[in-house]
């Protein structure tokens, strides 16, 4: 049954880089829109965008049928393995590289794409961005989700607008564990950042509306995508390049406190051979490859009135002189990082390097070590 809420997905993978791990082709963006096209006029998407963050192609679909639809997911998967097929004609660089599985069985979830969608009822103006990283991990939303929601000195609201006041109900992945937990805030601040800061085991999943709010409490007003590959597949087969949607306005973080995070360009990891620490430029749609050391990390945000469930768009939110001092200020990070070569804290600590020599290297010395006293 079709049902009256509207859903947003946003369904992303890396289906073949051009050239190496920088971006997507037209021809496959192309092929995509053709099948996003196709099930408009079926009439399983009330509206569709394709868009690319450095090498991951994005499909950003409205539908009525909810999460989890394996409808949605379905054509998602279908839209990929079609685009893989147009990358390997090309030779494109790791084509289908996030297709991890030979074929779909109902569910997008844990099959390689990385998924953010969420159920709502549409308010009388519904203003969305879609942020859309490349070269990072999930956990690298944790800092502008943490600050658009419950750090007063990013968002006025929560101090002058009392609808906001109350605050907003924060859900944690532990996604090494495979666990979650809710936690309200301001009341438990401190508890939030005492495990978010640890962003590569704990992710803002999604973000809640409290009880004191207008806003439906069960319906979230943000979400990020948590699929890690490392962990998907056992082994590192790619980036886990992150997505995320968040509602705007009327009671909720304004358009431009949803922008604010990003005016620093913080540190994130991931960057070449998703092993390094650097720091995330916003960036237009146009400069959305990634280029030096593979990088560095980048995010684009995609801007969106919603109206009848449709996805009228899109705003380019980065193309902005506004952003260009946090941009200045990631080269000259990235400068100064890159400057460290193989050393920690550019190079991540071994445990969370996506691939390592480090076991090959330790077993041929491994007869040369001698005790020290
Ligand atoms: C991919 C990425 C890149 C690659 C690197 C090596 O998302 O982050 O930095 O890890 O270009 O790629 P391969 O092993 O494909 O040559
Ligand atoms: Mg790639
Ligand atoms: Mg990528």
């Amino acid at each position: 049954m079709e049902k009256e809420k509207i859903t947003v997905s946003l369904i992303k993978a890396d289906v073949g880089g051009f050239p190496g791990h920088s971006t997507v082709r037209a021809e496959l963006k192309d092929k995509a829109k053709e099948r996003m096209e196709k099930a408009k006029r079926e009439g399983l998407l009330v509206s569709y965008h394709v868009l690319n963050a450095g090498d991951d192609l994005q499909l950003l679909m409205s539908h009525r049928k909810g999460v989890d639809s394996p409808d949605i997911h379905g054509l998602a998967w279908e839209t990929f393995e079609a685009a893989t097929e147009v990358a390997k004609e090309l030779k494109l660089h790791g084509a289908g590289q996030d297709l991890l599985v030979d074929a779909f069985s109902g569910n997008i979830r844990g099959m390689g794409p990385g998924i953010a969608e969420m159920e709502f009822t549409e308010r009388g103006s519904e203003p969305l961005i879609a942020f859309m990283m490349d070269k990072t991990e999930p956990g690298a939303f944790n800092y502008p989700i943490y600050k658009i929601f419950a750090d007063p000195f990013n968002t006025a609201g929560l101090v002058i607008d009392p609808v906001m006041h109350d605050g907003f109900v924060f859900e944690v992945w532990d996604i090494k564990e495979k666990k979650e937990v809710f936690l309200r805030c301001p009341e438990e601040l401190y508890d939030l950042l005492a495990l978010i800061g640890a962003k590569s085991k704990y992710v803002i999943k999604r973000v809640y509306p409290k009880e004191t709010s207008p806003l439906p409490k069960d319906e979230p007003v943000a979400v990020i995508s948590t699929e890690k590959l490392y962990f998907t597949a056992g082994k590192y087969v790619g980036k886990d390049d992150p997505v995320a949607l968040v509602r705007a306005q009327s009671g909720l973080p304004a358009v431009g406190e949803v922008l604010e995070p990003f005016s620093l360009p913080y540190l994130v990891s991931g960057w070449m051979r998703g092993s390094h620490n650097g720091p995330i430029i916003p960036v237009p749609f146009r400069y959305s490859q990634c280029t030096r050391f593979d990088g560095p990390p980048r995010v684009i945000a995609a801007g969106f009135q919603i109206s009848n469930g449709k996805l009228v768009g899109t705003a380019d939110m980065f193309d902005d002189p506004a952003f260009d001092l946090a941009r200045r200020k990631a080269q000259e990070i990235a400068d100064y990082v890159r400057a460290h070569g193989p050393f920690e804290p550019h190079r991540l600590p071994v445990e969370e390097m996506e691939y390592t020599t480090l076991p090959d290297v330790l077993k041929k010395l491994e007869g040369r070590f001698e005790k020290v006293e």
